[in-house]
């Protein structure tokens, strides 16, 4: 089991999530923050700070392809352990629908 980043990340980026994972398993993109599921030891500390209710267990129905793209993103991308602000523009960002043809596959540039 473990925990998925969302689409609704995808250009807000709070990071509010980093701070409070024990493990350190979040990774950074250039616009959307995703989890190791194989680092990720399922605590749920993270799921509560998300501002923008993007984290969710994998117990969810219907959460597959997600997990799929937290695995393949959470292998290239950078690690990312301290937070930072957020993404210029979230508040307008925060609950748009189908964020995911904004995603942009390149690693985040870290601090
Ligand atoms: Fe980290 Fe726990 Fe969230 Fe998994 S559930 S990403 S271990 S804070
Ligand atoms: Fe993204 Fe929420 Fe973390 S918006 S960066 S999953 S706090």
């Amino acid at each position: 089991m473990t925990y998925v980043v969302l689409d609704n990340c995808i250009s807000c980026k709070y990071t509010d999530c980093v701070e409070v994972c024990p493990v350190d398993c979040f990774y950074e993109g250039e616009n959307w923050l995703v989890i190791h599921p194989d680092e990720c030891i399922d605590c749920g500390v993270c799921e509560p700070e998300c501002p923008a209710e993007a984290i969710k267990p994998d117990t969810e129905p219907g959460l597959e392809d997600w997990i799929k793209l937290n695995t393949k993103y959470a292998e290239i991308w950078p690690n990312i352990t301290v937070k930072k602000e957020p993404m210029p523009g979230y508040q307008d960002m925060d609950g748009v629908e189908g964020k995911l043809k904004l995603l942009s596959e390149a690693p985040g540039e870290g601090d």
